[in-house]
């Protein structure tokens, strides 16, 4: 099977392909990514000569290119998003073009040339709940620009399904974590800051809720997706593992041998959503899916592999460990 992937130079892209070539001999594998935010070349530097991956520099909004690239396909699986809410909030402009216009693109060009799309979304699409999970039928309310966009992408790709009967597949993830994440969000960010013994910044009072899954749970949905996901069906994807920021955040120090004395309390951002949860019933049910990793695993693995890789910080500007929180929703 020959799959393009868009976006894999980013975090659960690359996770995603690596796990792929590790586990499946059968995919070929071909990663556009335009090396925005959010990417890290190095992610996939260990297969660069691997003869079943290549990877083409290339906008996901760039028509031509995208004709050729899925023309040579047999599935595309678009991870490629602006993924940052803080910076959505302070300019959506590129955020309407990747989110929206690119996965338009991708939309247009699989339903002309009869392929298969499985777009990753987010359970930011739901906004913000006070009680209970979302199902796949719940409505969609978007409370930030980037969600907006992520939910204006599933609006046309349902669209598509409804108007052309296009093969199309969403899956919605709650928050992941796990290797290969930038440095920014919430995780990687505490874990670094506190190897070099710096404060931690923290949101509001950080009692934030979100639903945290290891990134390989993720991508084991997605392929199941890919392989046994019914057209036009939408599959929520969560561990039920909702967890406090503040939480999080000893839980690291704890494992790190660091004192709760580097927290530090800012501001919090606008909007900032307090609870999202997901309820994935259905792709339990219909196509088997089950979560492999606990957290306390993912997180002492997660916290293994930033102290163990330490030049992944190269190349990342150090703007990146400014004293503002993490700068995303996870
Ligand atoms: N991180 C999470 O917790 C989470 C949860 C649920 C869903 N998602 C979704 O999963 C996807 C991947 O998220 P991530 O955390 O890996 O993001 P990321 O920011 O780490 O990676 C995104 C990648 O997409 C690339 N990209 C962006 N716009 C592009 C364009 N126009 N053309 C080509 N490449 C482009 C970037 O260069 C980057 O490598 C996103 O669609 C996001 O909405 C993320």
């Amino acid at each position: 099977m020959k799959l393009l992937v868009t976006g894999g130079y980013g975090f659960i892209g690359s996770n995603f392909i690596l796990k792929l070539l590790e586990e499946h001999e059968e995919f070929k594998i071909t990663n556009v990514d335009n090396e925005l935010g959010g990417s890290n070349p190095k992610n996939l530097s260990k297969i660069n000569k691997n003869k079943n991956y290549e990877f083409v520099k290339g906008n996901i909004t760039n028509h031509k290119l995208m004709e050729d690239l899925i023309s040579k396909s047999d599935v595309v699986v678009n991870f490629a998003a602006e993924s940052f809410v803080d910076k959505s909030i302070n300019d959506a402009s590129p955020f309407l073009i990747s989110n929206i216009i690119g996965t338009h693109t991708i939309l247009d060009i699989i339903t002309k040339q009869k392929k298969k799309l499985i777009q990753i979304s987010t359970d930011e699409v739901y906004g913000s709940l006070k009680n209970g999970s979302a199902t796949e039928k719940s409505i969609l309310n978007p409370t930030n620009p980037y969600a907006a966009t992520k939910a204006s992408a599933e609006l046309l790709v349902n669209s598509y399904f409804a108007t052309y009967n296009s093969n199309v597949i969403i899956t919605r993830c709650t928050n992941n974590y796990g290797p290969r994440q930038f440095i920014e969000k919430l995780i990687p960010k505490t874990i670094i800051l506190a190897n070099q013994n710096k404060k931690i910044p923290i949101y509001g009072k950080g009692n934030n809720i979100r639903d945290w899954i290891f990134v390989n749970d993720h991508c084991d949905a997605i392929l199941m997706s890919i392989f046994n996901g019914k057209e036009g069906e939408s599959y929520n994807v969560s561990a039920n593992n909702e967890i406090d920021n503040m939480t999080i955040v000893k839980r690291i120090l704890q494992l790190m041998n660091k004192s709760e004395e580097l927290i530090e309390f800012v501001e919090d951002r606008p909007g900032h959503d307090f609870r999202y949860s997901l309820d994935s019933t259905k792709i339990t049910k219909e196509l088997g899916w089950k979560i492999n990793t606990t957290f306390d695993e993912g997180i002492k693995n997660t916290v293994q592999w930033y102290l163990e890789n330490p030049e992944i910080l190269n190349n990342i500007s150090s703007t990146a460990l400014d004293s503002t929180p993490w700068k995303s929703s996870n």
